[in-house]
């Protein structure tokens, strides 16, 4: 490495390595790299010796279409990740795709996506996390940090607002400043104190009538100065296409147009050389927007000359393990009744497994969108539970003569998606959103017509998204909602099915009993928008899933937290390491946890908190913590979950500001958000 090169020495800060190499680049150049040279790659310049920047898709793993085609790791649909209420396992898969982004050639993956699962219908929900912003970002957090411990840039996605696809690239949210902060910035504040993501992706939506691309409030006044981010912003592919252009997006603090490709120009080097020499931008603008770029440059090793190994399959053992894992933690038990789950294969002989998503294949080239990742193999439910009964169990078509039936439903996950386009199915997909909740008709008829034959029926759900189980709830004896459970998928299901692992997932949302009943389904205005106007009213504020159904004292069909297990548990003795804080400072609260149960299994201490009294309204109460335990039977552990000031807060739309008030607070221990047995006091002090 040349050493009197600064910016090429690595021993030098990564501060004055920027500055340096900001100094060396001519206007022409710094221009040259504000848009990108092709898909996925930005330009080079050679006389400086900047190689090109490569990106590729996710969030699911490596995508097949931006990867050369590469077949790689799938992993199950990140809401599925979020049941599994575990840190650590998203630190691994984070850390697994960073791996094969490496192994791809690549330098960022575009992911993950976290947009607030608003609505049950959004197509992309199978991509996002959570209705909640604190399991969001604390699961999203581990997922970067992994990404980028192996000098990947991720690339949380879509900033801001993008929690719905009808009209995505024209609709305008219309949202308060209070929402605005406390539900869906707030999922990105804490992703940026935890983790430090190096990129940022900017939706194709208006916010309050400016698109994401040029509206300064949020990629400056917010991302930069309220949060503090110092990563890249690039714009979700053609995002800048309908926005004023590049003096807009420049002013407001945009660094890297994405694709460079013929039908999206922005910020082409003629159109910034032109708002350069007309004074509408300035070379502080220009230095302002390319510095954060040369910053992940440096973040990702970009001018370390490390030899870039492409491999078209990737069929790495240890990472398909950890989407197994993902797969079986993630999976949420939503009806046992009589213990009817898990079965001993050896006392069912005759097995039926009929439905559509049985034999589906999840993981095709374009599939459901830009999340498409090819996998090298993929284990089907079917041939999951086909192998784990083999020579012990007999599969049979007919359900009359079976033992039991395992009747796997759910949503499709978009077929090709230009296909989509033009045949106008829907599912689970980027671009569109589902107009029903409930199962495809066809569906619910195979239901009654198999439960007619056998009432022995197990219905397992292979979606990306809460579904309408009202009708059929009562007639079978149990569900399992198994999501998008990546490659390993089928051998996950069985060993669940089978009682080898014992479910532990817990809902990331609310399932309404009927889709009125949820907040962002009041109206059409709401939800998909009104479509004329095009505009989208988030007129439910901060009452966003669970925070709605408990404010409005609404029943949920399931809510928030949600799960059960083939093990009972217990939790006790709540207890605070002070009962009084004041100003900024750290508290913990610990419970302990027991196994009451006969099998080995894992709970998850959700942590809530309300405001006994406040001069604004709030929700009755928010998740502010949580980790999951894993216990023996008859095993007794504590938990500890350490939280601070901002656990209590609110955001001011008077101060412009995140603040809490003196006060008591109550503080809720439990499995559920309608399960908390546990409480104790906080007082604070401002
Ligand atoms: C999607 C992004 C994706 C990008 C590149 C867009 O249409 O919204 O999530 O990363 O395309 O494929």
């Amino acid at each position: 490495m040349e050493k009197n090169i600064l910016y090429l020495d690595q021993n030098a800060t990564e501060e004055n390595r920027v500055e340096d190499l900001l100094n060396r680049l001519t206007i022409e150049e710094k221009i040259l790299l504000i848009r990108g040279r092709d898909f996925w790659t930005t330009n080079p310049i050679e006389r400086l010796k900047i190689p090109s920047f490569g990106m590729t898709d996710g969030p699911l793993g490596v995508a097949w279409h931006s990867s050369h085609r590469g077949h790689r790791t799938r992993f199950p649909a990140t809401i599925g990740l979020a049941s599994t209420w575990n840190k650590q396992l998203a630190y691994k898969m984070g850390e697994a795709i960073g791996k094969e982004v490496k192994l791809s050639g690549r330098h960022q993956i575009l992911g993950p996506g976290v947009n607030i699962i608003r609505s049950p219908l959004c197509g992309r929900n199978f991509e996002y996390l959570s209705e909640d912003p604190v399991l969001s970002s604390d699961i999203v957090a581990e997922v970067v940090k992994g990404i980028q411990s192996q000098k990947i840039a991720s690339c949380v996605k879509h900033y801001l607002t993008n929690n719905s696809e009808t009209k995505r690239m024209k609709i305008s949210t219309e949202i308060s400043e209070r929402a605005l902060q406390e539900i869906y910035i707030k999922n990105y504040k804490r992703i940026i104190e935890k983790a430090d993501p190096w990129g940022i992706m900017v939706c194709y939506n208006k916010i309050n009538g400016i698109h994401g691309a040029e509206n300064k409030y949020i990629l400056r006044d917010v991302l930069r100065d309220q949060l503090g981010f110092t990563g890249h912003v690039v714009t979700d592919w053609g995002a800048a296409r309908r926005t004023s252009g590049a003096t807009g997006c420049i002013k407001a603090g945009l660094n890297l147009e994405m694709p460079g490709f013929f039908l999206f120009k922005k910020m082409t080097p003629k159109n910034v050389q032109k708002a350069l020499d007309a004074g509408d931008i300035n070379k502080d603008d220009l230095n302002y927007i390319v510095r954060p770029l040369l910053r992940t440059f440096m973040r990702v090793g970009l001018f370390e000359k490390t030899e870039q190994h492409f491999k078209k399959v990737l069929d790495i053992p240890e990472h398909q393990k950890i989407s197994q894992q993902i797969a079986e933690e993630g999976m949420v038990l939503l009806k046992n009744d009589s213990n009817f789950l898990p079965l001993k294969a050896d006392k069912v002989k005759k097995i039926a497994i009929l439905g559509p998503n049985a034999k589906k294949i999840f993981g095709k080239p374009l599939q459901g969108g830009s999340s498409a990742v090819v996998p090298p193999k993929f284990i089907s439910p079917y041939d999951g539970i086909v192998n784990y009964v083999s020579g012990k169990s007999e599969i049979i078509s007919n359900p009359e003569d079976a033992d039991v039936v395992f009747l796997i439903l759910g949503l499709n996950h978009g077929g090709n998606i230009l296909r989509l386009f033009l045949t106008k199915r829907e599912g689970d997909t980027e671009g569109r959103d589902r107009t029903h909740y409930a199962l495809p008709d066809k569906q619910q008829k195979l239901i009654s017509e198999t439960l007619a034959k056998n009432p022995n029926t197990v219905v397992i759900l292979i979606a990306g998204s809460p579904i309408d189980l009202s009708e059929w709830f009562e007639d079978v004896p149990a569900i399992l909602n198994a999501w998008y459970p990546g490659m390993m998928g089928g051998d996950a299901i069985a060993r669940v099915l089978f009682g080898e692992i014992n479910p532990s997932g817990k809902l990331p949302v609310t399932y309404p009993k009927k889709l009125e009943d949820h907040p962002a389904h009041k109206s059409k205005k709401r939800f998909p928008g009104d479509l004329e106007e095009l505009k989208i009213y988030f007129d439910e504020g901060i009452y966003v899933g669970y925070r709605y159904f408990d404010k409005h004292q609404v029943e949920p069909f399931f809510p928030f937290g949600f799960g059960l297990s083939y093990t009972t548990f217990e939790m006790s003795n709540i207890q605070l390491d002070k009962s009084n804080l004041q100003g900024q400072g750290t508290f913990t609260v610990s419970v302990d946890v027991k196994n009451i149960g006969d099998k080995l299994g894992a709970e998850v201490v959700q942590i809530y908190l309300s405001d006994d009294e406040c001069s604004v309204d709030r929700p009755p109460k928010e998740l502010q913590g949580f980790e999951k335990v894993y216990l023996e039977p008859g095993e007794k552990k504590p938990v500890s979950i350490k939280l601070n000031e901002s656990a209590l807060e609110f955001y001011s739309e008077q101060e412009h500001k995140f603040k809490a008030e003196t006060g008591t607070f109550t503080i809720w221990a439990g499995s559920s958000s309608r399960d908390l047995p546990l409480s104790i006091k906080i007082n604070y002090s401002a």
